[in-house]
């Protein structure tokens, strides 16, 4: 588990202190895919790099595995690192060197715990290298998982944007780390390019186990891979929990902004008030607008419907203009009640 507690940071500068963060606290737990979201500068970059103390905080703690990463000493702290693998929205390849030799890097410094008994049964912890036919073998299987072993001899170069992430992707994984940190992985590439680093990170996290937090700034990231979320916003975490949840039911002004698209709070309603109409895979599976229809003949107007269908369930928003008669309006309520369909009356 990756733990924050009242975590700060705060960066000198000539026009005096800048503050990143404030007072964060934050669980993440093992075997989540926990999204960051927030806007530009809300201090996501700042926050990841706190975990794995590529930024130090100027406050409060960083635990891992209950282990407090900011009382470590540096060896130790090159030790965790291994545990922690990191992709950065600008790949950060070398550029000199082949795919292959990209994903084998980590190997080459990373030193492996062996344990040697000793003839009087005790046993030693010793760190050595990674034997070349290991190292190998690992890098082999690194790329199958990504999907680029014909690309092995390749240089960054000749690579496209989303080639380059998966031979990122594959690099973070070479020590075998327990958690995978994420940092915009995504925004330089185009929708399906995301669309299937996305699905490579959600088959990462089932196959191999691996925790990964995402650093994003679309709700789409949040949306299609994440099990939880916090949304940051001007150096704090403004609200978090599991998604379906943030999802139906932002409470902050700055989530509103990030989860309800911009059209759905716009929406002009000629008759009656507004309905959104949250679908998170629980209600009946009829649908609603048809169902008003036929069993109270009550024509509703859709404003807007943002919703999907995943294994048969339904998932997303849809905004309603309500009868003005308020028996009707009472009704309509009283319908989707029925069916199981929250419902939010000021959007
Ligand atoms: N090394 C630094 N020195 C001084 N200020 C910094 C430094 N790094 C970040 N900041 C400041 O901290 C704040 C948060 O920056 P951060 O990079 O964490 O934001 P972000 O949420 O990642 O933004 P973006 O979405 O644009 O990447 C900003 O005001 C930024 O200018
Ligand atoms: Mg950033």
């Amino acid at each position: 588990m990756i733990e924050l507690v009242h975590l700060s940071k705060t960066f000198p500068s000539a026009n005096g202190p800048i503050v990143a963060l404030e007072n964060i606290d934050l669980r993440i737990e093992d075997g989540s895919v926990f999204g960051i979201i927030g806007l530009s500068g809300a201090g996501k970059s700042t926050l990841v790099r706190c975990i794995n103390l590529l930024e130090r905080p100027t406050d409060g703690q960083v635990f891992i595995d209950g282990e407090e990463l900011t009382k470590v000493k540096r060896s130790r702290l090159l030790k965790i690192r291994q545990n922690i693998g990191m992709i950065f929205q600008n790949f950060n390849l070398l550029e000199q060197r082949t795919v292959y030799d990209n994903v084998k890097f980590p190997l080459e410094i990373a030193r492996v715990r062996r344990e040697i008994k000793r003839k009087d049964g005790t046993v030693k912890a010793v760190y050595s290298r990674i034997g070349r036919e290991e190292a190998r073998a690992r890098v082999e299987d690194l790329l199958e998982l990504v999907g680029l072993s014909d690309r092995a001899r390749s240089y960054p170069s000749q690579l496209s944007g989303g080639q380059k992430q998966r031979v990122a992707i594959a690099r973070a994984l070479a020590t075998n780390p327990k958690y995978l940190l994420c940092d915009e992985a995504t925004s330089a590439l185009d929708p399906n390019t995301t669309s299937s680093i996305l699905e490579l990170l959600k088959e990462i996290n089932k196959k191999l186990g691996v925790t990964i937090v995402v650093i994003t700034h679309e709700m789409r990231v949040v949306d299609s891979i994440c099990t939880d979320v916090a949304v940051i916003d001007q150096s704090r975490i403004v609200e978090s929990g599991k998604v379906a949840d943030v999802f139906a039911f932002p409470q902050s002004e700055i989530a509103k902004q990030l989860i309800i698209p911009e059209l759905i709070r716009t929406v002009e309603s000629a008759g009656g008030s507004k309905l959104r109409l949250v679908f998170n895979g629980e209600e009946a599976d009829t649908p609603v607008v048809s169902g008003l229809a036929i069993e109270y003949g009550i024509a509703v107007n859709i404003l807007y419907a943002d919703t999907k269908n995943i294994d048969g369930k339904t998932y997303g928003h849809m905004v309603i203009t309500l009868p003005e008669d308020e028996g009707l309006a009472a009704k309509v309520k009283q319908y989707l009640e029925k069916n199981n369909v929250t419902y939010k009356e000021e959007i």
